[in-house]
């Protein structure tokens, strides 16, 4: 480990000792289910070192370590993005700090647009695999042989699984399908959009891919699920804007908070 991993790890263990299963980074809108952690403590990123403070709106920028379910969870509540600093390994510090305090799975989330009408604003998408689309790589500088990091199967089988019997669970169907990460922050074209369809995506969105790679580089297993909050650009009568974004991911997070309850029931009791 190259960053601040072990000493945040410490940090959050003298404010609540003991081990953790699943961590989670919650992208926009989504944060809220950190305040529904039981026996929780909140630490501000600015108290852990090497954890980026969040630009954006909608963001929160604290880690959470509590219950969820009775398991014991990890929240990042709010990530940082690569085009907030340029930097494409911004939240290695973050991802290494969960795997520091025994997470050996990760769930991400994000709001994405999606490239199927039948994915409509206001549901969920598991993602089972990406594109990255940026050209960018966290593990761009990294020396060891590790590097050579096999992405045949970045999106756990077994937690997709896992994530299809919650939403059953809930009576609902969960789509799926390929996340494609372009590095924003302007939306994509039109343009961009049809090829982004014909090049075999289902959603696009500005983050996750990075954490993705950082965490499968740690040995963690993943899951992803997006929160679809517009139809991709020139699929929708009217412009994508952040306000969107963020007003259409706060419908979805009711559903979005049974389906993460849900998955931690499966993948610790399932
Ligand atoms: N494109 C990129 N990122 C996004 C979108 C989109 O359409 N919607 C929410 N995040």
């Amino acid at each position: 480990m190259s960053s601040y991993g072990n000493d945040c790890a410490e940090i959050v263990r003298a404010a609540r000792p003991g081990s953790y299963r699943i961590g989670m980074i919650l992208g926009s809108g989504l944060g809220e289910l950190a305040g529904e952690m039981e026996n929780a403590v909140r630490i501000p990123y600015s108290k852990l070192p090497g954890f980026p403070v969040s630009t954006v709106s909608s963001h929160g920028s604290e880690l959470v370590a509590g219950e969820l379910e009775g398991v014991p969870v990890v929240i990042l509540s709010g990530r940082a993005h690569y085009y907030e600093s340029g930097n494409p390994s911004i939240m290695r510090t973050p991802v290494e700090t969960l795997k520091t305090l025994g997470c050996e799975i990760l769930l991400a989330t994000n709001a994405a647009g999606s490239l199927r009408e039948e994915v409509q604003p206001g549901s969920p998408m598991l993602i089972t695999d990406h594109i990255n689309w940026s050209g960018l790589n966290p593990l761009i500088g990294e020396e060891d042989e590790k590097r050579f990091l096999d992405m045949t199967a970045a999106y756990d089988k077994d937690l997709q699984a896992a994530m299809h019997r919650a939403a059953k669970a809930d009576g609902h169907a969960l789509a799926e399908g390929v996340y494609m990460w372009f590095s924003g922050p302007s939306f994509e074209t039109p343009a961009e959009i049809r090829m982004a369809r014909i090049l075999g995506a289902d959603a696009v969105g500005m983050s996750t891919v990075p954490e993705v790679i950082l965490a499968r580089f740690l040995g963690m297993r993943v899951a992803a699920m997006s929160i679809i909050t517009n139809l991709g650009a020139g699929m929708q009568a009217h412009g994508l804007s952040h306000d969107e974004t963020k007003s259409v991911a706060k419908l979805g997070l009711a559903r979005m908070k049974k389906l993460v309850r849900g998955f931690v029931k499966e993948v610790s009791h399932g």
